[in-house]
């Protein structure tokens, strides 16, 4: 029997063999041609999962986390005035981040498993001139998806520098950065992208570098630098080699064929994909009798999905039970209902088969544990969307 379980967590997921392949091989020079020509091409197709032509793509060592530091560091000075839209714990995150480098932050808060509505985000930047904007595609926290391509529209209509944090959103969910008026793009090498954790990446439109390069005062942090990085990113796009730090070679070797088979795969493809297995999702655990955190299915993700434990089982025994039966789910992630929840990760490689073997496990473990279903209505419904 096959002792490996399944990883259907929100990140790091399941990784295509072909990118993990890239992590074995004997690490070149980071001046070698061969790898300078990787990290082009890599830096090529980030702005292509991004859909954006015109932006200014960042490749880095580090998490989702620099990415978010990197996009604050440089965008913000000491008193600018930063809107918050928060959908979980990745918003308050990053309303963090902007206050280390001085913002002046206003926070709009969703109610749990809802996003912030329109017309509430209008009402705010109408009463207030700010430089900048935040909000998550998809709150990995929660599990619901924001409307980008509305809150885009609002940041260009009053002139607010606009940032998308996409870690758990960019290569499963639809993103037209340019088209839809997004500034900064930010996200992380280990869920949609497709490569194991280690790497920070965004894309930041000609705005966000004008932006920069108007700062009055140098950026407080040295590492995250655009100053020190956009040289680098500028002569590797040229197919030549520089130094800042050295980069993760290996990860980008990874990247590039991770991000070489996103676009083979048809961005729209892609997006369907996904979209299909959060429908497939959300309804077998409907179907299991679970509720899901995310209010309806309008701002439901297709990344990952966040049932509520049934009453007649505690969040231990769960997450136990299920890693018996092979499958490796998170545990709830916001501090007020750690224990009421739990998250699936279904995005980058997942197929069929892993959703069935997904959801079969949950059926049995919750069939061991007094439900009343009857085996078999959670994967059917899996069945009928494939
Ligand atoms: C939506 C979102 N933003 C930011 C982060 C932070 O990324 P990292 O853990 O790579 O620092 C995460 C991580 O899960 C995330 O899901």
């Amino acid at each position: 029997m096959k002792s490996r379980k399944l990883l259907m967590i929100p990140g790091p997921i399941e990784f295509e063999s072909e990118v993990m392949q890239c992590m074995a091989v004997p690490t070149p020079s980071h001046v070698n041609p061969d790898f300078i020509s990787v990290f082009s091409n890599s830096l090529k197709l980030l702005k292509a999962v991004c859909q954006s032509e015109s932006g200014q793509a960042f490749i880095v060592a580090g998490t989702g986390t620099l990415a978010m530091d990197m996009a604050a560091a440089n965008l913000i000075e000491t008193g600018d005035k930063a809107l918050v839209i928060s959908t979980g714990y990745f918003g308050l995150r990053f309303a963090e981040i902007l206050k280390r480098y001085g913002a002046d932050v206003d926070i709009l808060e969703a109610q749990v498993g809802d996003i912030v509505s329109m017309e509430h985000i209008e009402e705010q930047l109408k009463s207030k001139k700010y430089k900048l904007l935040t909000f998550t595609h998809v709150d990995t926290s929660t599990a619901v998806l924001n409307n980008v391509k509305s809150i885009g529209a609002l940041g260009k209509k009053y002139n607010v520098l606009t940032v998308l944090d996409g870690v758990c959103s960019v290569a499963g969910e639809e993103i037209k950065q340019e088209a839809w008026g997004i500034d900064v793009v930010v996200t992380a090498s280990q869920k949609a992208v497709g490569v194991p954790p280690g790497l920070a990446l965004l894309v930041a439109s000609q705005n966000a570098m004008k932006t920069f390069e108007q700062r009055k005062n140098p950026v407080a942090n040295y590492y995250g630098d655009w100053a020190n990085w956009l040289p680098i990113m500028k002569a590797y796009e040229n197919k030549q080699a520089s130094y800042f730090g050295t980069p993760p070679v290996n990860l980008i070797m990874a990247l590039e064929k991770s991000l070489q088979l996103i676009v083979n795969e048809g961005l729209n493809n892609r997006f369907a994909r996904h979209q299909r297995a959060g429908k497939a999702m959300r309804a077998a655990i409907r179907a299991l009798g679970l509720e899901l955190l995310s209010k309806n299915e309008a701002v439901a993700s297709n990344t990952l999905t966040a049932p509520l434990y049934p009453s007649k089982i505690d969040a231990a025994t769960f997450l136990k039970e299920t890693n018996q039966q092979g499958i490796i789910f998170a545990g709830g992630l916001l501090p007020e209902l750690k224990t009421k929840y739990f998250r699936i990760g279904h995005m980058g490689s997942v197929n069929k088969a892993d959703l069935l073997a997904t959801i079969g496990a949950i059926e049995t473990v919750l069939k061991n544990n007094g439900s009343k279903h009857e085996l078999g209505v959670g994967t059917a419904e899996i069945l009928k969307h494939f």
